[in-house]
């Protein structure tokens, strides 16, 4: 049970209608002419077929159409899932539309739902149908946590018909996937007073305990043993202390080491620099890096996947106090370059610093951050996109590939050896803020300067994606998750 459902696999028969009060049927256009191959009830093809006929709109990519039909034991809602027409029937528009589904499902109360679709009756649509499940999964998340009263839902348990040999394995795995990121989503939107630096430590011990995973933590004073200054630096203004918190799984033998650095700031007030109080309370989501991170490391750990990846969660709590950071200090990360701090609020950067120095020091041969880092990037690209910048053009197309397959945007932004001349302080070797003009640009070239030299590297920068304003396709209001499902998939190419 997952969200409110739980889904299995099940071979395409006429027998398969049988005792369900929801179907579900996912159409594009040129689908509707294979409507017939579903070997539906006589007279749900033909009430399909006439509502079709007058509702063109019902195809349109996302659009879900009700009908309730009188049947033997009570009614049965159809739930008609629209999936475009040509080009547009892609498995992104099923993960899309499967989201939508799911709350329709739950709003009719169907507690036995039969999906069934054309494309599915080809074996070689296995995309689809793992898209279909991540989707229905996701679209049905809530975050009930801190509701005093439990609100009642139905469960809904569903049945997918395919003629895909391998259906059941793919639904395994796509349960493990929407599991991922519905576990990222939940630390994103617990609020900072729960998720701190230890907490995030101890649910990444916890995963090490159920899978096969190992990790490490370290506290302030290892820290210091290590000369991390920076990740010090941003959280020496808490009570809540800082944490370093690494999982290594090792899938693939002696194969080289992929690092995924997330930013875990739990609470980021802007420190001394202190943010403005409207909408303050949105940074307890500063910490999505880091979440997408330990949901990527749970899913690639649970699938088993032959792959070596290194998870690092630069974790600390950004906040003023008598011994928090001041702007104009100057402190040396650990890879021995100094930075002079123009603004407490630019702490992520400053964070990353000594993870990805940390990540390569460990021996990684590929680093990818991922990182809520600038409002910037909502500005540049919207709230739809995350933004990439890297020193390595072959990684980044890696990681669109991965994106595209995960139903996730990036775009890479320009990353001009002059910007770097942006960055460089007269008393020190870094400042860690260039201001407002090309802020996503310059805050990624920050962190790169700590990555070893010759290593491919790529930032992600999910600042406008972590989190949604409305409840749309897969995503709902609230933490997205996004990046968690681009990491998984990422891990499976690399
Ligand atoms: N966590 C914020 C970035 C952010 C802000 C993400 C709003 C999503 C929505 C980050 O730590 C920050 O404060 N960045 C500053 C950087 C500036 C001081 C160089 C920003 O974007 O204004
Ligand atoms: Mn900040
Ligand atoms: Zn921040």
């Amino acid at each position: 049970m997952l969200n409110g459902f739980t889904l299995q696999a099940a071979e395409l028969t006429a027998a398969a209608y049988e005792n369900m009060d929801g179907l579900c049927l996912f159409l594009c256009k040129e689908c509707l002419a294979a409507l017939s191959k579903l070997g539906l009830p006589q007279q749900v093809e033909a009430a399909v077929e006439t509502y079709a006929k007058r509702h063109e709109e019902m195809f349109e990519m996302g659009t879900i159409s009700e009908l309730v039909l009188p049947q033997e034991a009570g009614l049965l809602t159809v739930v008609i899932a629209g999936c475009g027409a040509g080009s547009e029937c892609k498995p992104v528009a099923f993960r899309k539309t499967a989201g939508a589904a799911a709350r329709a499902l739950r709003k009719a109360k169907v507690a036995r739902a039969i999906i069934a679709a054309p494309i599915l009756t080809n074996p070689k649509r296995g995309a689809y149908l793992e898209a279909i499940v991540e989707g229905l999964y996701l679209g049905g998340y809530t975050f009930t946590e801190f509701k005093s009263k439990a609100e009642k839902s139905v469960q809904c348990a569903v049945t997918l018909l395919s003629k895909i040999a391998e259906a059941e394995d793919l639904v395994k795995k796509a349960t493990i996937s929407a599991e991922a990121v519905s576990f990222t989503r939940d630390l994103v939107n617990r609020p900072g007073n729960v998720v701190n630096p230890q907490t995030l430590a101890e649910a990444a011990c916890q995963l090490a305990q159920e899978l096969p995973l190992e990790v490490e933590v370290l506290d302030e004073q290892q820290m210091a043993e290590r000369k991390m200054g920076a990740i010090l630096a941003v959280g020496q203004g808490s009570v809540n202390p800082p944490r370093l918190i690494t999982l290594k799984y090792n899938g693939a033998a002696d194969a080289p080491y992929v690092a995924y650095v997330g930013k875990g700031i739990t609470f980021d007030s802007g420190g001394i620099s202190i943010k403005p109080d409207t909408g303050m309370g949105e940074m307890k989501d500063d910490m999505s890096g880091a979440g997408a991170v330990l949901g990527a490391m749970k899913a690639i750990a649970s699938l088993g996947l032959k792959c070596n990846v290194i998870g690092v969660l630069a974790c600390a709590e950004n906040m003023p106090g008598g011994k928090a950071q001041r702007p104009g200090d100057i402190v040396t990360s650990a890879n021995g370059k100094t930075i002079e701090v123009i603004s407490t609020d630019a702490e992520g950067r400053m964070v990353l610093a000594d993870g990805v120095d940390y990540a390569c020091k460990l021996g990684a041969k590929k680093v990818i951050d991922i990182a809520t880092l600038t409002g910037a990037v909502i500005i540049a690209l919207g709230k739809e996109t995350s933004g990439i910048v890297s020193n390595n053009d072959e990684l980044v197309e890696q990681i669109k590939k991965a994106g595209k397959f995960a139903g996730e945007s990036f775009w890479q932004l320009p990353s001009l050896p002059e910007c770097k001349e942006a960055i460089k302080s007269d008393v020190a070797d870094l400042l860690n803020s260039a201001g407002r003009p090309g802020g996503c640009i310059t805050g990624g070239l920050f962190i790169g300067e700590f990555v070893a030299e010759g290593i491919p590297w790529a930032h992600l920068d999910i600042g406008g994606t972590s989190t949604s304003e409305k409840t749309e396709g897969f995503k709902v209001k609230g933490g997205t998750g996004f990046g968690t499902l681009t990491l998984i998939k990422l891990a499976e190419m690399l």
